[in-house]
């Protein structure tokens, strides 16, 4: 597998699959759930509804994955997964990488070669983004996994420099 980053935004990447960092309700929020429904179109949100009265009644819970179409976005898949609000009192950065594994597996069911990844968690759910991305990291290295083309996507400076001298630092 290879890791690459990207400085950019999620909605523009011409790839297999694109992560949201969505929440339970699967009926879109701010930040980049926001984007990928705003320039995915509207069919994105009526598979969610679908999901929701079919197999996720109650939403999708933290740390699962589940994938619709990704109706306008270049890419094929949307893959909707639920990041762990960060705590202070609570260690759960195991929820946090349960998000990329189960995402992979997801792509992995659909026979997608190459999945667009969010820092998950790092923006209205609070996570510092140094810990997030150690975090990220290390799930998408030890994940097992055939998909052969794993890329971050960040939005800003501080973002890009902190994936990535995690990953030239080999962490
Ligand atoms: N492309 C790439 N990265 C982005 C983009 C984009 N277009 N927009 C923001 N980011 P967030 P969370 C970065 O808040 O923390 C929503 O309301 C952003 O700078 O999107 O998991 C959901 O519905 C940050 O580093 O996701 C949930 O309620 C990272 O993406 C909640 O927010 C994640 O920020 C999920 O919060």
């Amino acid at each position: 597998m290879e890791i690459t980053l990207v400085l950019g935004d999620i909605t523009e990447q011409e790839v297999d699959a694109v992560v949201n960092a969505a929440n339970s309700s699967l009926m879109g929020g701010g930040g980049v759930d926001g984007a990928i429904h705003r320039r995915g179109g509207p069919e994105i949100l009526e598979e969610c509804r679908r999901l929701r009265a079919s197999r996720y009644g109650k939403g999708l819970p933290t740390g699962q994955a589940v994938a619709t179409t990704a109706g306008r976005l270049p890419a094929r898949w949307v893959i909707h997964t639920v990041g762990p609000v960060h705590s202070r009192s609570q260690d759960r950065s195991e929820l946090l990488a349960s998000c990329y594994r189960e995402s992979l597996r997801v792509a992995d069911s659909l026979g997608a070669r190459s999945v667009a990844f969010p820092a998950i968690s790092t923006g209205i759910y609070g996570w510092p983004m140094d810990d997030a991305a150690r975090i990220a990291l290390e799930a998408v290295r030890q994940a097992e996994t055939s998909v052969p083309d794993v890329r971050f996507v960040l939005f800003d400076d501080r973002a890009h420099a902190t994936f990535a001298s995690l990953l030239s630092g080999g962490d």
